[in-house]
């Protein structure tokens, strides 16, 4: 086992500076298994760069490793750091205990990856791990599946290419139609999620295209061949499988999920699977949605659907994760009866509890489609007899695309500290209980892997979310700069710190302020979503309208005279979206269709909110922009210094567009100036 260092490709969260610490000292690693050993590796190739010792005791030390006071002396003398597998613990629970006392810090894991997660633990930390006694802390992960999803295809899509809604150059797995032939970045890869927690990877699109579909088949062995690189850093491999593999790959007739014979395809592919690759994860599943074939084809549902997949998965412990991403893609905008924020709550939570255990339903975080801002999806609340799975969107398919800094970890505690019921009990609790955090991945080939660097904390964010739902997001954007960065000597303390605060903490609001207002959505350029296109969606049958006309703008989706999608929330926030007086501001037009000269929570007009909003975003970018050119030179590396200010240029030159055209097309609906008589063109 050896740790990659990849020459010409960014370090992200784990420069070998990150190690220093651990390096520095004489540790102890007590334990058995491919897990304990990558955990050697990392100590190992970090005593190498700054001098310290580590030394190998295969056998578990049980609950009572090695103390300060009485340590298996080597040649080096005692031991200040000691990793240990406890051997009454419970292997399949990720968690350790961390304290220090007399000298040593000590990690007692509750198994193999607990050893791996503490290692990393002592790493984020530092220093700080080895100064002043710490009483014993638990640590153990909210939730116990921490899942990225890829979107990557195998051969390049003529429209979405390489990695559908990927934004940081081609797929570190796939090129050309084949597994890439060095997969040494993919070992990288493994490393840094397993260092923020993440045990799970699906490794090409949901959307299966006819050379992907293979990978469940014909191209098993690529899929081996990359579980065989994650797998050391705990990280369990999935597949995103079409629903139809029955006739296309298995020559059948149907896919019909109650037919005998399809049953016993799924079958008899999975068990192929995992006489190939025994610690498989599962199957990931977009079936009926955006074109993709699912069970409404034989007139079934999707609990049968999800649980012939969930059936033959079971005798080796794998899951479905099937997704509630399911609408009407083909709708007529003249119709205003259909909503589409509607329709995963209307076709799910009539299912509730005919889903099989290991299914997880793998719902998008807001009814929509990862809008800036929308509510959270009501189905959290809906379906308490299912194990529910919180999807979220890392790859910044509307956030601006890895071109703008939009650091997304405030927007996800939002949505994890929901609290459906206004009870204490939070959408975070739900998917513990569940299937989990999953997200779609932002990393690609690019040196920076995810295009934008400042991107790389929102993947770091999103994993410490998972194993930590309550981590408040500056504290985790600390332990990101803190690990990616190397203080400077020189120069004002802390200058790199406070001016990354400045561009990334309120980075998500500055960017809902220079496009859609209030929770409308959508306003994006039809197809590759980036940039102002406010009527681009407006007569099409994407299902995503914005209503504006010269008196008003927003979507009625009360029960009283709307769409009725309010409704489906419990009474607690059905009430409060219900009326236009409770509703958020930054709700107000995903729930209600208002004038104009509506006056908000804040005081001003909603005409006056959009002007004031578009104006102030640009303004604040234009000072991140001011901040970043300020910085002195050495503070940070040259090229990420110089591929955030090019960003930050297109930032600029973006947000200015998305003021212009959306205040130009409200004051041309609505004839309302400015009252503060900025330009409006
Ligand atoms: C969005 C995205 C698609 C993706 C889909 C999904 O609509 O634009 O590219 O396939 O979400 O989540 O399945």
């Amino acid at each position: 086992m050896t740790v990659p260092e990849l020459a010409d490709v960014h370090a992200a969260w784990l420069p070998p500076e990150a190690f220093q610490a651990v390096g520095e000292r004489h540790t102890l690693v007590c334990g058995d298994g491919p897990l304990v050993r990558t955990a050697l590796a990392e100590v190992a190739q970090a005593c190498r760069r700054h001098g310290g010792t580590v030394r190998h005791l295969p056998a578990s030390m049980g609950d009572d490793p090695p103390a300060g006071d009485d340590p298996p002396t080597g040649a080096d003398g005692s031991f200040d750091l000691v990793l240990a597998v406890s051997r009454t613990g419970r292997p399949d629970h990720d968690g350790f205990e961390l304290a220090r006392a007399a000298g040593v810090t000590r990690v007692v894991a509750d198994g193999p990856a607990g050893l791996l997660y503490g290692l990393f633990h002592v790493v984020r930390l530092g220093a700080a791990a080895f100064g002043a006694d710490r009483p014993a802390e638990q640590h153990r992960p909210a939730m116990r599946r921490r899942m990225v999803n890829h979107w990557d295809n195998v051969a390049a899509h003529p429209v979405m290419g390489q990695v559908e809604r990927g934004y940081s150059g081609g797929s570190i797995f796939w090129r050309d139609g084949a597994l890439r032939t060095d997969l040494t970045r993919v070992t990288a890869y493994a490393r840094l999620l397993a260092s923020c927690g993440i045990n799970a990877v699906s490794v090409n699109n949901v959307n299966v295209h006819a050379t992907e579909a293979l990978l469940l088949t014909d191209r098993l062995e690529d899929v081996a061949a990359i579980a065989a690189l994650f797998r050391p850093y705990g990280i369990r491999v999935h597949l995103s499988v079409s629903f139809a593999a029955p006739v296309t790959l298995g020559g059948l007739n149907t896919a019909d999920p109650l037919d005998a014979r399809v049953r016993a395809w799924w079958a008899r592919t999975t068990a192929r699977v995992y006489g190939t690759i025994p610690d498989f994860g599962g199957y990931v599943v977009k079936a009926d949605s955006e074109g993709q074939p699912g069970p409404f084809a034989y007139g079934r549902s999707h609990a049968d659907g999800a649980n012939v997949l969930a059936d033959a998965l079971a005798p080796f412990g794998g899951v479905v994760d099937w997704r509630a991403f399911v609408y009407n893609h083909r709708q007529d905008w003249r119709d205003r009866s259909t909503d589409r924020a509607r329709a995963a709550y209307d076709h799910f939570a009539p299912l509730d509890g005919e889903f099989r255990d290991n299914v997880h339903l793998q719902v998008k975080h807001g009814p929509i489609d990862f809008q800036t801002r929308e509510p959270v999806s009501p189905v959290f609340a809906a379906m308490p007899a299912t194990r529910v799975a919180v999807e979220l969107q890392v790859t910044q398919e509307y956030t601006g695309q890895q071109r703008h800094v939009c650091y997304l970890a405030p927007m996800w505690s939002g949505v994890l500290g929901f609290e459906p019921w206004r009870d204490g009990r939070s959408v975070a609790g739900i998917a513990a209980a569940g299937g989990g955090l999953v997200a779609v991945s932002n990393v690609g080939d690019d040196r920076f892997w995810t295009g934008h660097p400042l991107a790389q904390a929102n993947l770091y964010a999103f994993g410490r979310l998972a194993w930590s739902p309550r981590l408040d997001a500056a504290t985790i954007l600390d332990e990101w700069i803190d690990l990616t960065f190397t203080p400077s000597a020189t120069g004002e303390p802390d200058l790199l710190r406070r001016t990354l605060h400045a561009l990334m903490d309120d980075s998500w609001q500055t960017y809902e302020r220079y496009t859609a207002p209030l929770g409308i959505g959508f306003m994006v350029r039809p197809g590759d979503h980036y940039g102002p296109d406010v009527d681009g969606y407006e007569y099409s049958p994407w299902g995503t309208y914005h209503f504006a006309d010269r008196d008003g703008v927003g979507v009625d989706r009360t029960r009283a005279s709307g769409t009725g999608f309010a409704g489906q929330y419990p009474p607690a926030w059905a009430a409060v979206y219900e009326s236009l007086e409770d509703c958020p501001d930054e709700l107000l037009l995903f729930f209600h269709h208002v004038p104009y000269g509506h006056v908000l929570h804040s005081g001003v007009t909603v005409i006056q909110h959009i002007y004031d909003t578009h104006f102030a975003g640009v303004e604040a970018v234009t000072g991140a922009r001011r901040l970043w050119e300020r910085l002195p030179a050495g503070l940070v590396d040259l090229a990420l210094h110089a591929r955030v200010g090019d960003r930050l240029d297109e930032q600029l030159r973006c947000a200015r567009e998305w003021r212009d055209q959306i205040n130009t097309y409200f004051f041309r609906k609505s004839g309302v100036p400015d009252a503060r008589g900025r330009r409006i063109f």
